[in-house]
């Protein structure tokens, strides 16, 4: 499967994930051709870009967090969200329960990766952000070593790390790199008062409140809205720094098209020094797929194939389908090798996307050559 932005979607394209809607529902399933009005209504929804079958890399992806939860957790986040701007208050437990239920998913798949990007519709940004940055804090806090109580605690945090975006006019939002003084002043508010509203709830620890107020911190002391430096920021706060920028820089927006996780990980890593902890950085980064399903390789034996299959504990062995010659030629055998245990085999380099994609380009021609001779 690949991932195609809205401008070049077209007609006939099978959808390879399924698409969700707001609502938690799905907006469009797995296996569903495109047609023209499909096409429109992911406009019309706010969508950036999706996944389609390519004909050899359509491997089912493990997730982190199975949809099931992800719905609950979205829908329960939702509602709370809503009565908060109605009764200015929240249920803190339901709140809580959420986060258990986001914990105990990511400790069961405590093998899977983060290994794809993400794509939801702009629409939702605010709600699957949060969701995510509370995700990808939570992996990278079990990498750190974190009990528990201490993941509860953060997750919690990071669930509501932007609710002071509730008082801020929406609109700034979908344009963040034109803002003027003025309005970008009035943005750089949300992390007080977000703080502002965490802080009087007993449930919320004085430490997680802190993440609202300083998840736009920098350790260099470039960030907002205190210019605090390393050791006046608070761990869970340097951990949300780091899940935020990712979640930021790999999202599609109304401005610009979300980067692949591999080239967020490059962007992230190249920020590393001056404005993240880089310890947080080594830690977050064993979270996420080297070599990502789908992705290809190419061989020490010049053969290409494609990753099915990636485990934490080997992450430099994965298992693969070598798909086509040194040449680029479709192998009409094609055979998996699990490098775990074929040691001889070594992958050489991950093709670039582009690179990637002129192969795939290649073989679908060969094979539409093939069905019609
Ligand atoms: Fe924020």
């Amino acid at each position: 499967m690949r991932r195609v932005f809205i401008e070049d979607i077209e007609p006939g394209m099978i959808i390879a994930r399924t698409v969700m809607g707001a609502d938690g529902r799905p907006l469009l399933t797995q296996n569903t051709p495109l047609t023209a009005s499909y096409i429109l209504r992911l406009r019309a929804y706010g969508v950036g870009s999706i996944y389609i079958k390519d004909g050899f890399s359509d491997i089912e992806i493990p997730e982190v967090v199975s949809t099931q939860v992800l719905n609950a957790v979205s829908n329960q986040l939702r509602q709370s969200m809503e009565t908060f701007v109605v009764r200015r208050n929240f249920d803190v437990g339901a709140m809580k329960k959420s986060v258990a239920l986001l914990i105990e998913d990511i400790m069961a798949n405590r093998q899977v990766l983060i290994q794809i990007d993400d794509i939801r519709s702009y629409s939702d940004y605010l709600l699957l952000h949060s969701i995510n940055v509370a995700i990808l804090s939570i992996m990278t806090g079990l990498s750190m070593g974190y009990n528990e109580s201490n993941l509860m605690d953060m997750g919690l945090g990071c669930l509501l790390h932007d609710i002071g975006l509730i008082s801020i006019d929406p609109s700034l939002l979908e344009r963040p790199e034109e803002l003027n003084a003025n309005e970008r002043q009035q943005l750089n508010q949300h992390p007080e008062i977000g703080f502002n509203i965490l802080r009087h709830y007993r449930e919320i620890s004085t430490t997680a409140a802190h993440i609202a107020y300083q998840h736009h911190e920098r350790v260099d002391g470039l960030g907002y809205p205190r210019q605090l430096t390393r050791r006046q920021i608070v761990e869970y706060a340097r951990i949300a720094a780091v899940a935020d920028a990712f979640d930021e820089i790999i999202s599609d927006h109304p401005y610009r098209r979300g980067y692949s996780i591999t080239e967020g990980m490059t962007i992230l890593r190249s920020l590393n020094r001056s404005h993240f902890d880089g310890d947080v950085v080594e830690a977050f980064s064993l979270n996420i797929a080297i070599y990502p399903v789908g992705s290809l390789l190419r061989l020490n034996d010049g053969m290409i194939a494609v990753v099915t299959s990636v485990n934490r504990r080997n992450q430099f062995r994965p298992l693969i389908q070598v798909i086509a010659d040194a040449k680029g030629i479709l192998l009409i055998d094609n055979y998996a090798i699990d490098m775990s245990k074929e040691r001889d085999v070594q992958i050489v380099h991950r093709m670039s996307e582009s690179e990637a994609q002129e192969v795939k380009e290649n073989i679908a021609a060969r094979r539409k050559h093939i069905a019609v001779g």
